[in-house]
């Protein structure tokens, strides 16, 4: 089989280099990548490293190999084009259809998806006609990944960095695999909790649970493949942030709680996959609890948290606001699941079986989606974003 194209536009920003990057883990994983720089972003990077790294001629302009007509082959040929950094600049030329350069033309004859990476000094991201031409590309179909918050060139930081190359590559990845069928959730805006809560005992011990978090990344990382803007509260994960999502931290129940009902207020979806802690201790040790010499430990006394997913539910925070919760259940499965739909009011149920070695921590997960209208979607065992998908897919086709 043929590997899938992939161009990778690369426009004039300090952050080019992380381009190099991105353009290793496209290639190594089997894609043929044609990159086209700008004239600016050689100042950053020369054409001689994107020649090497990609076997391919690289060229600014269309004044070269004529014949071969690349101003239109390559953008015609393309499975996939990706610019990054895409630069303010790039953002306007692109949404005015501007074609005086390579990539520009690139980005007109391309019938692919388009992702763009942006980054730029806060300034720039925030100036209006950077968010109107964000918006007129994403009202075109295009997937504009949200810039990442942190150090940018020089002192600074703000919003505006290059999410991590790698998560640039998820995204590229995942709109890949959906191909032409276009960011469905475009427009839309959704919370999705994941990991899971500690509720601390004294400064050093906590209880917990085993949930890693990771099919709450995916669902995040395949919701911005799919075009969604999102914001992911995460409690406990450690896992590298996903690109393009606005990511909160919590670390227990109750912090997490006030995270996702202030996200939520303006979000089309809710989505909780946190494992949150049903109980937490009744009291707090300020200092380490100690042992003492031929004293039982006291008991712990536990209290209830705040049941966050009934409560989002109850009180859509939006008219058609949808929530979808997840139940991990030992035993009883099916049946405890159809019981929880009921009782906390939501509109979708992932219920999976959980164990000591199934499903938290794990690359893998196998489910039931039950829907409150009666509906019954079986994902066999596989990848979680294959699970993430199925979600996605069900709540887009309720979002109408
Ligand atoms: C050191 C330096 C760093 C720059 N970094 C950025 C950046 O991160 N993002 C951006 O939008 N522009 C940045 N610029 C400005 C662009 O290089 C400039 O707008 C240029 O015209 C972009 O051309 P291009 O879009 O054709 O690549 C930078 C300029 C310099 C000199």
């Amino acid at each position: 089989m043929d590997k899938p194209k992939v161009v990778l536009g690369v426009s004039g920003g300090i952050a080019a280099y992380k381009a190099c990057e991105l353009l290793r883990r496209l290639t190594e994983s089997g894609h043929d990548v044609r990159v086209v720089p700008t004239e600016s972003s050689l100042h950053f990077v020369g054409a001689a490293t994107w020649s090497a790294l990609s076997g391919h001629p690289v060229s600014t302009e269309v004044w070269n190999d004529v014949h071969e007509v690349p101003h239109v082959r390559i953008g015609q040929g393309a499975d996939l084009v990706v610019v990054a950094p895409a630069t303010a600049d790039m953002l306007a030329k692109a949404a005015h259809g501007l074609a005086d350069d390579l990539l520009t033309n690139t980005l007109l004859t391309a019938r692919c998806p388009v992702v763009f990476a942006p980054a730029m000094h806060t300034e720039m991201w925030e100036h209006p006609a950077t968010q109107e031409n964000v918006a007129t590309l994403r009202r075109r179909g295009a997937v504009v990944i949200e810039p990442a918050v942190g150090r940018l060139t020089g002192v600074d930081t703000g919003k505006g960095r290059l999410p991590d190359p790698g998560e640039i590559f998820e995204v590229c990845r995942r709109v890949l695999a959906r191909g032409p069928v276009g960011p469905d959730l475009a427009g839309r805006h959704v919370v999705i909790s994941a990991g899971g809560t500690r509720e601390p005992l004294d400064p050093v011990r906590y209880l917990g649970n085993r949930s890693s978090g990771k099919q709450g990344y995916a669902l995040a990382r395949t919701a911005v493949a799919r075009g969604a803007r999102v914001t992911l509260v995460e409690a406990n994960t450690g896992l590298p942030d996903p690109a393009g999502a606005d990511v909160l931290r919590a670390g227990t129940a109750v912090q997490l709680r006030e995270a996702v009902l202030k996200a939520a207020a303006d979000a089309d979806v809710v989505v909780m996959a946190a494992a949150v802690a049903d109980f937490r201790p009744a009291e707090y040790a300020t200092g380490k609890i100690k042992k003492k010499d031929g004293q039982e430990p006291a008991p712990i006394t536990l209290v209830r948290n705040p049941d966050i997913l009934a409560e989002v539910a109850g009180e859509r925070a939006r008219p058609g606001q949808i929530v979808v919760g997840f139940a991990a259940e030992t035993d009883n499965v099916l049946a405890n699941g159809r019981e929880k739909l009921r009782r906390k009011g939501c509109d979708l149920l992932v219920v999976n079986e959980v164990g000591e070695r199934r499903t938290f921590g794990s690359e893998e997960n196998e489910a039931v989606v039950l829907a409150a209208d009666g509906g019954e979607t079986q994902v066999p065992y596989g990848p979680k974003e294959a699970l993430a998908d199925t979600v996605w897919d069900l709540v887009s086709s309720r979002l109408g």
